[in-house]
């Protein structure tokens, strides 16, 4: 699945691709693609691809197209403060885009039924807060990830206000993720090659919606040994937060609402600055047309005067070449300037407090 627009150079361009293929529709969408880079989900060797919109599989680990995870971001409607599953959650990726949307105060949890997939997803996840900028950009919710199969889930369990599951559902297995769903939540699951957003209206109601074709690997159905029960999956408690933990949310909210008020150009992800596409276009003087067969052929005859226009192009194209390359440099210089500003950081930097309170309000990131 997937290919449904060009494939991109970097990230960024993959963003732009899935904007103006009308993909991605709003902003808190984008900027929360914008701030994960998919090619970061991929391992060592295989990054090239991360920027096409395919698919990804190897091994346990499995990646669906861009363009499907930016339908599915859209289509859940995401908001602060809301609880999200995510049933076969894999590398995490989705899960993270989602944490930065529904920020500190939302619940963020993950069902996955392999093991190395969740240890997988945790390393990302550690290797996200510990060193990327976007981390210090958005308020976040920590997605929670658990091991098991996600059609195992506790009769008795919480219920959400958005649930996706990234595998195929059988028709047989509607109801059983409808229940999982808070009245006036979204579910969004392939089921039956349709990508389907269901609102619950009512504690009986729902309404359903197809947004997309789509092929899907489906569920892995429980394990059911002869006669035995499976064991329920227990999901992660929704906990309340320490007063610790409620404090320093606060103090870098304020110190992000100062720093935007004073440089209001970091206070979103900013797209790096695009790389100029080469055009060459070569002139040619036609002043002579011949027959060949029976259709006139325009020719270019060479001529002391097209040799000058000749030479003249070409000293055009070089300064237009060496032009471009000094641009590229200064670009790339700004890239740079871009990324070693974390505005927040540098503040909490400067603050007069003890270097253990700074490392904690920093969560301890190594950048
Ligand atoms: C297409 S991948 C989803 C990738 C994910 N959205 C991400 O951001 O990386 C589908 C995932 O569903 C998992 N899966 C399949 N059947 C499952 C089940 N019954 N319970 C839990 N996970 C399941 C697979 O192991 C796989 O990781």
């Amino acid at each position: 699945m997937g290919g449904a627009v060009s494939a991109g150079e970097d990230n960024d361009d993959l963003i732009d691709n899935l904007k103006e293929a009308q993909y991605i529709r709003t902003d808190h969408v984008e900027q929360a693609f914008r701030a994960i880079d998919r090619g970061d989900y991929y391992l060592v060797g295989y990054r090239d691809n991360a920027y096409k919109d395919l698919a990804w599989k190897h091994g346990n680990i499995h990646l669906s197209a861009p363009c499907i995870y930016s339908e599915v971001m859209e289509a859940l409607k995401l908001q602060q403060g809301l609880s999200f599953l995510n049933l076969g959650s894999g590398t995490g990726y989705l899960s993270t885009m989602v944490g930065l949307i529904i920020g500190p105060f939302g619940v963020n949890h993950g069902v996955e039924l392999h093991r190395d997939v969740v240890d997988y997803a945790k390393e990302k996840l550690d290797d996200f807060i510990k060193n990327s900028d976007s981390f210090d950009k958005f308020e976040f919710c920590e997605p929670v990830f658990m091991v098991g199969n996600c059609l195992e889930i506790s009769s008795d369990s919480h219920q959400y206000d958005r649930i996706y599951c990234g595998a195929g559902v059988q028709k047989d297995h509607e109801n059983y993720m409808k229940i999982l769903l808070k009245v006036g939540g979204i579910l969004v699951m392939p089921i039956e090659d349709q990508l389907t957003q269901i609102t619950r209206t009512g504690q009986c109601s729902w309404e359903s919606k197809n947004i997309l074709a789509v092929s899907f690997a489906p569920l892995v159905q429980q394990n059911r040994a002869e006669g035995s029960k499976p064991d329920a999956v227990e999901l992660p408690p929704v906990t309340v937060r320490s007063l610790q933990d409620l404090s320093r949310i606060y103090i870098r909210r304020t110190l992000r609402d100062l720093t935007n008020k004073e440089s209001p150009d970091n206070s979103l992800v900013q797209r790096a600055p695009q790389k100029r596409k080469r055009r060459r276009c070569r002139r040619r003087r036609i002043n002579t047309y011949v027959f060949v067969g029976n259709q006139l052929i325009p020719q270019a005859v060479e001529s002391e005067e097209d040799e000058r226009i000749e030479e003249e192009q070409h000293k055009e194209e070089k300064e237009a070449q060496e032009k471009e390359a000094k641009e590229e440099e200064r670009d790339i210089g700004s890239i740079e300037i871009l990324k070693a500003v974390n505005v927040l950081r540098d503040k909490i930097m400067t603050l007069p407090l003890p270097e253990s309170l700074k490392a904690y309000l920093l969560h301890y990131r190594e950048k």
